[in-house]
């Protein structure tokens, strides 16, 4: 598409640096204004290309909804985003400001560039270079983009079970692209996400932090307590044992197995290196990216109690705290496995010490089939863009409404991700490749007038 010229190239990344200079900061209360700036930005610009854009208020963020003019008896295909981004910190790690778009060594460094504000506009400009070479578009789009997918979805997953919405967001197929994308010339197809439910356990005891010398030995420590409670949740072979944590999960197929074998980076040897480990910790008789793509696992992302400052302070705290969540795989709810849990540590949990257990946001995993119609066709419009068929992969990841959205509207999600594995998503100098960027529009293009064929 290179004839679309310097000038479209230049406003092409003058849009994307508009949109990524707004902090749309979704956890962040003092970033509310921003985050409804940004909404504005789009319906904006959704509407110049012809859309008729529109923002709806919520409790929390609002959610856009733009639709094409209609054209009778043509598909119609669902693009989902979201505008919001994670939080910036540890500030102090960026190589430029968050929030100033910078390009260096031919990148784009700014958060939410790959998620999901690169996507979201590779998107929107690859409408608009159907618009502006065939003159019009071939089928009928709807963008339906939120601002709350990075603290769980509330109000989408409350606007979705409307009536009047599900006839509203009507399609055929729903385009995702806030996933991963394997190497910058072999891109991804994914036909599934992880679920995720997260939650807290507080441990207390005594009434205040103690002297470990005058009362050590007589009462239980909250933080060995927990610590205990929390390595009672997997075995030796780091299967997790909290009792029916696998009930209803499917064995990985075999077609699957042979197929993520040849996805690259993500051998064994390959993962190990990428994340910096001595070597990897898998489920036994379980590669890594079987792991990551299709079994359920349980982690602890933190977790915190008693004397953390300089020097040594010989107390018994009061109380520990741990987050954790579990990724999710078909077959698995969120609900059901948050009871599971909850009956697993008040099995486990000693007389001695008070636990508090508190659920906290969800959804459930994905799947679908990629031989379908529309994944066919979005599969190509990923090989004759990126000179290679796509690999077929599963997501660890999780975008916690798309269940919800598929569900509701009865139609499949397809996966066409532009985040690469060096994009540094929700971590400082978050990137896209401006050649990514790019070709992310050029796809975006291919496939409208591909789906517009397909059926
Ligand atoms: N875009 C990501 C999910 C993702 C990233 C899927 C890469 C596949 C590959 C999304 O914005 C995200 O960060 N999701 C969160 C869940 C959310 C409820 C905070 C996640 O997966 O932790
Ligand atoms: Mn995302
Ligand atoms: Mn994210």
């Amino acid at each position: 598409m290179g004839e679309w010229g310097t000038m479209a190239r230049m406003s092409k990344l003058d849009d994307l640096f508009a949109f990524l200079s707004i902090p749309s900061v979704s956890a962040v209360a003092d970033h509310a204004a921003d985050v409804e700036r940004c909404a504005d930005f789009l319906v904006t610009k959704l509407s110049s290309l012809g859309f008729d854009a529109k923002k709806h208020l919520t409790d929390i963020h609002p959610i856009v909804v733009a639709h094409s003019p209609k054209l009778e008896g043509k598909p119609t295909i669902l693009i989902y985003g979201h505008y919001d981004v994670m939080p910036v910190d540890p500030l102090n790690e960026w190589h430029s400001d968050p929030f100033t778009p910078t390009v260096r060594d031919g990148r784009i460094y700014a958060r939410g560039a790959s998620d999901d504000k690169g996507e979201i506009m590779a998107h929107i400009l690859g409408v608009q270079q159907v618009i502006e070479q065939d003159g019009a578009l071939p089928l009928n789009v709807i963008f339906l983009l939120e601002g709350e997918e990075e603290r769980g979805s509330t109000s989408l997953f409350e606007f979705i079970q409307k009536p009047e919405v599900k006839q509203e967001l009507a399609c055929d197929v729903i385009v995702v692209s806030d996933t991963g994308m394997a190497a910058p010339d072999i891109p991804s197809f994914s036909y599934g996400l992880k679920g995720l439910c997260c939650f807290e356990l507080e441990i207390s005891a005594p009434c205040m932090d103690l002297h470990s010398g005058v009362f050590g030995g007589s009462v239980a420590n909250p933080i060995t307590t927990l610590c205990e409670m929390v390595a009672s949740t997997h075995d030796a072979d780091n299967h997790v044992t909290v009792e029916g944590f696998y009930d209803g999960v499917s064995d990985i197929e075999q077609w699957e197995k042979d197929s993520w074998k040849r996805v690259p980076g993500m051998s064994d040897d390959e993962l190990a290196e990428l994340t910096g480990v001595p070597c990897l910790r898998t489920e036994t008789g379980y590669t890594g990216a079987e792991c990551v793509y299709a079994r359920p696992t349980f982690e602890l992302n933190g977790i915190s109690g008693g004397y953390e400052g300089e020097g040594s302070k010989t107390v018994i705290p009061t109380k520990a705290l741990a987050k954790m969540s579990c990724r999710l795989v078909p077959g698995q709810n969120p609900e059901d496995i948050l009871d599971k849990v909850e009956a697993h540590f008040r099995k486990v949990c000693p007389p001695s010490v008070r636990m508090k257990f508190t659920r906290q946001h969800g959804g459930e995993a994905y799947i679908c089939n990629p031989h379908s119609t529309w994944g066919k066709a979005a599969q190509k419009a990923l090989e004759d863009t990126f000179g290679n068929p796509p690999v077929l992969v599963r997501e660890g990841g999780s975008i916690p409404i798309i269940a919800e959205i598929s569900k509701q509207l009865g139609k499949d999600a397809l996966f066409l991700g532009m985040d690469l594995p060096d994009a540094r998503i929700h971590s400082p100098n978050e990137n896209m490749r401006v050649e990514i960027f790019e070709k992310g529009i050029s796809m975006a293009a291919n496939m409208l007038r591909l789906m517009a064929s397909a059926q």
